[in-house]
């Protein structure tokens, strides 16, 4: 029995340690807290819950895309050796593509590898003749994939449009790591595309209450890892279209006047205050590939859907 290599990369000394990040963030104008902090145990299975939401397109959409252009993306990714997916948590999206990109060794990255460890044993067993690796770094600070990876071009994979939760202005700086990462190889990333401001805002804010929960799950991470006591029942959901901007907003506003506490710092929210916690950038399929060109990828291509909802990306070195 083949069994897949785990390794972890510590941290960088320059990363931020979670409750001194937290703490700046709450004492910011407005108030913030960074959207990873959304992905505890819980809050990863909210996400996934998430997922099946008939409201949230997104996963079944980006879903159907690979299945109609599994063929034509393969056919221009052209052969695979290393595909490392960048995110991988379950692992699935990447497998459903192995049989058409028939890669000879798989690279899971993901923030911590336990996310990772009964995913890849799994498929491993399904999959004996693919070498695979799982690799626990924070890449969304720097991509900097180790040298277990090997040489040789690479096709990365970013699906799910986890490149929304980037500013445009960083996500052209990940894009560049990106670029630099695949070795002359390629990039097949999934992209939120702008759409009526009503179906976003209902993908985000569904009647279920589903993703309200995954965004007040972040105030028992706030009292877990800050000591901070927010109380769960003094928050709203909140989610909007920002359209100046094209992202969807997450914030938790006040219910009342309210002071949250926490080690070593306080803050005060009045009535309606807001944290700010996740933005979801939509972008038109030309801007995304003028920020891919951008970055450095001379070659471009994209499939979409029907109603053009979401957009998979190929671009090569
Ligand atoms: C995981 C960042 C792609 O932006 O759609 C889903 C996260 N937040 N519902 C997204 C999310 C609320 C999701 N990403």
């Amino acid at each position: 029995m083949v069994e897949p290599r785990l390794i972890t990369i510590d941290a960088p000394a320059d990363a931020p340690d979670p409750a001194g990040e937290l703490a700046a963030g709450l004492r910011e104008q407005p108030a913030r807290v960074a959207p990873k902090y959304l992905y505890d145990a819980l809050g990863s299975r909210l996400f996934e819950a998430i997922t099946e939401l008939p409201e949230y397109y997104p996963t079944r959409t980006e879903r159907a895309i690979f299945d109609a252009h599994g063929a034509a993306m393969a056919a221009a990714v052209g052969p695979v050796r290393t595909l490392v997916d960048l995110g991988a948590g379950s692992c699935r999206k990447a497998a459903r593509l192995f049989p058409v990109l028939r890669p000879s060794s798989y690279v899971a990255v993901d923030i911590s590898v336990d996310y990772l460890r009964d995913a890849l044993a799994d498929l491993q067993r399904q999959f004996p003749a693919i070498q695979m690796l799982g690799v626990g770094i924070d890449f969304s600070r720097r991509l900097m994939l180790p040298d277990a990876v090997g040489d040789g071009a690479r096709l990365l994979f970013y699906p799910g449009s986890s490149i929304g939760n980037f500013t445009p202005d960083e996500a052209l700086v990940f894009l560049r790591q990106c670029h630099t990462a695949v070795a002359g190889g390629s990039l097949l990333v999934g992209v939120d595309l702008i759409k009526p401001r009503a179906v976003l805002e209902l993908a985000y804010d569904d009647p279920l209450g589903v993703t309200a929960a995954f965004n007040l799950n972040l105030l028992r991470r706030l009292n877990a890892l800050l000591g901070c006591d927010a109380r769960l029942e003094d928050f709203d959901h909140v989610a909007l279209f920002n359209e100046r901007e094209s992202r969807i907003e997450m914030h938790l506003q006040a219910r009342r006047g309210l002071q949250l506490r926490w080690r070593g710092g306080q803050r005060h929210l009045a009535e309606g205050e807001r944290v700010h916690t996740e933005n979801s950038y939509k972008y038109s399929l030309e801007g995304f590939a003028a920020l891919l060109r951008e970055s450095g990828f001379a070659r471009t291509a994209w499939w979409t859907d029907a109603q053009r909802w979401f957009a998979v990306f190929h671009a090569a070195a």
